[in-house]
């Protein structure tokens, strides 16, 4: 059991939302941080300023896009410099645009960067705020967590666990270059057969076309579409 069971949510999304459900279901109280507390009333969840949530939580979860961290994070280090020390931030972000490359520096790793006093742990970036939310749902509940502090990931590989995760070390901040861009590639070991499939479908209906249609001309062009749909 955690000594202090209070997670803080940075960004009040569709993530932000799904993480506080999950982590409210298994007995942790939460506290969300957003820009503009006021605008959410009457909810289940205590919703306070950004900064507020930082200061009254050890472990907080940044669920913003990364476009956001420098507005929503960072420059908050200006005011109070000493507003992360010692903070673990996990970092849930994925590769905003497909031409990332895997040696491309990672979001988490440019966080670390800019709040050296924070202790910034990549992980849950493969959950989707679906099965976040959902227990049963049929997606992966594998979370797979990466940082270069290791007291402060094993914090977190035991907070997913407590979740009802399968938490898993990945290995330092540096894997979070394969992790965020991972999520992007939809079946990448499909290529190959995926192409193949197309090549034979083609010639095959090519070679059907010839062969019904063009070599003995049974039926006229304008039903030809139609007697090829029903030949197949
Ligand atoms: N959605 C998923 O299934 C999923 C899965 C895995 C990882 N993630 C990651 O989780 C992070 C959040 O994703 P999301 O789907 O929750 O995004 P979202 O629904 O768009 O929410 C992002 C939140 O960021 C806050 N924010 C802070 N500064 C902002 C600004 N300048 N403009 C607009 N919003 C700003 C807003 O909360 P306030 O208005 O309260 O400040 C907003 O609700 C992303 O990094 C994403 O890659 C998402």
């Amino acid at each position: 059991m955690h000594e202090n069971r209070c997670i803080g949510i940075v960004g009040c999304g569709n993530m932000g939302f799904a993480l506080a459900h999950r982590l409210s279901l298994y007995g942790f109280t939460v506290l969300m941080g957003s820009r503009c507390p006021d605008k959410y009333n009457d909810l289940e969840f205590e919703i306070v300023s950004t900064v507020e949530c930082i200061h009254r939580s050890p472990m907080i979860f940044v669920a913003l896009h990364p476009e956001y961290y420098i507005d929503s994070l960072i420059s908050h280090l200006e005011h109070d410099p000493s507003l992360f020390e010692g903070e673990i931030l996990i970092d849930l972000s994925n590769k905003p645009s497909d031409k990332s490359h895997l040696n491309d520096i990672s979001n988490a790793e440019r966080l670390q960067t800019a709040i050296p006093n924070a202790f910034v742990v990549k992980a849950f970036n493969t959950i989707s705020s679906f099965a976040m939310q959902s227990t049963t749902a049929g997606e992966s509940s594998n979370v797979f967590v990466a940082s270069d502090h290791s007291i402060a990931k094993d914090k977190v590989i035991t907070l997913a666990r407590e979740m009802n995760f399968d938490a898993f070390n990945a290995g330092s901040i540096r894997v979070a270059r394969h992790l965020e861009t991972d999520i992007k590639s939809l079946f990448p070991q499909w290529r190959i057969p995926i192409i193949v499939t197309f090549v034979v479908l083609i010639v095959w209906l090519a070679y059907t076309l010839y062969m019904n249609y063009i070599r003995i001309r049974t039926t006229s062009w304008n039903q030809l579409f139609l007697h090829m749909v029903n030949e197949i």
